[in-house]
């Protein structure tokens, strides 16, 4: 049985806690945050103990710590949870700064711990279909990626002054399902982005609304579209092959269609990435506890943590200048 410290009580933890507490092969020992009335409610609520992020970093009893704190502290706390012995999973993005994310790769690497990084979208059950049909030649050689990835409403504005922006906070993970299925990472990336949905989002110096073409060393292309402004929501992925495509919708909410006179209406999707991604936040998590049993590596590495967060950097950089930027560059 995996113990597992829980760092950070907030909107995330709450679903890697019903994770962890409802695995047949790991136990919710304690929750930390900053506020430690926030730790206490979730502890009650999972029957587990609140304690300090120190404390249960320097228990030996605690084997793995699931790292779901603000983004500005992921590569302090990856790296002392390994220097203590632990294998961790971190949320993504690895950090803020492209270069302490690669120190923090480096560091992290010298304890030989095991580190994995919450790219969940990566076990979805339909991504993951859609990846093992290409990966069969089923449609030949990708040739196309185009990536949707819309959420319904922005989160608060204090959570957006501390993301990094929207390439480094909600694109990332359309960076990595791009790396995932394409199979490498691109030459260029070209972004465009703009503030449409709420002006205090432009006022904190971010934007709201973005697109990126990613163009790789075979001439192979990808597109990602984001917006924090699509009240329906909307994950959807498409790839077009040498010898057919492989498209993924959205999830609904029911199967339901009505069909009147007025017209035919079907059920919305699945609205937010919390109900959405729930069995892939699900299986994430049992892909962590199985790599660690078996002594197998993570799935999914620093390493690809550090390549997503080199592309949001070069769609920051290009978005600012109007030009591709060179992910070598980076
Ligand atoms: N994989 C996904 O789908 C997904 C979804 C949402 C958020 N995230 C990521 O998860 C992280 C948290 O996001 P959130 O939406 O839960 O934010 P949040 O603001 O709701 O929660 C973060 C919590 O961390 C606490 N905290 C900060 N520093 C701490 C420390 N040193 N020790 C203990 N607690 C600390 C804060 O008090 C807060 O309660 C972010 O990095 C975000 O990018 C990932």
């Amino acid at each position: 049985m995996i113990k597992v410290g829980l760092l950070g009580a907030g909107r995330i933890a709450g679903v890697h806690a019903t994770a962890i507490s409802s695995h047949p092969g790991s136990t919710l020992a304690a929750i930390s945050d900053y506020y430690p009335e926030t730790a206490e409610k979730l502890a009650k609520q999972y029957g587990s103990t609140a304690r300090t992020t120190e404390e249960i970093i320097a228990d030996p009893q605690i084997d793995a710590v699931l790292i779901a704190t603000s983004t500005d502290t992921h590569s302090d706390l990856i790296e002392a949870a390994t220097a203590a012995g632990k294998a961790v999973l971190c949320e993504k993005p690895v950090d803020l700064s492209l270069e302490r994310a690669r120190a923090c790769r480096q560091n992290a690497a010298r304890t030989g711990q095991p580190v994995m990084i919450g790219f969940n979208r990566r076990f979805d059950p339909n991504f993951g279909a859609l990846k093992a049909a290409l990966d069969a030649g089923e449609i030949g050689q990708a040739e196309m990626l185009a990536i949707t990835s819309y959420d319904p409403a922005p989160p608060p504005l204090a959570y957006v002054n501390v993301s990094g922006g929207l390439f480094r906070d909600m694109m990332i993970h359309d960076f990595d399902m791009a790396n995932f299925i394409m199979g490498e990472p691109p030459v260029t990336v070209f972004a465009v982005g703009s503030c449409l949905v709420d002006p205090e989002i432009g006022k904190a110096g971010d934007v709201d609304t973005a697109a990126v073409t990613l163009t790789y060393a075979g001439g192979r292309i990808a597109t990602i579209r984001n917006t924090r402004r699509a009240g329906y929501g909307d994950q959807r992925l498409e790839v077009q092959g040498s010898k057919g495509m492989l498209q993924v919708g959205n999830l609904v909410e029911n199967l339901v269609v009505k069909s009147t006179t007025e017209g035919v209406v079907s059920a919305k999707p699945v609205l937010f990435f919390l109900e959405r991604y729930m069995p892939a936040y699900r299986a994430e998590w049992n892909a962590f506890v199985q790599a660690l049993n078996s002594g197998a590596a993570m799935p999914v590495t620093l390493d690809d943590g550090v390549a997503a967060l080199a592309m949001a950097e070069a769609a920051t950089r290009s978005a600012k200048s109007g030009q591709p930027v060179r992910l070598a560059d980076v």
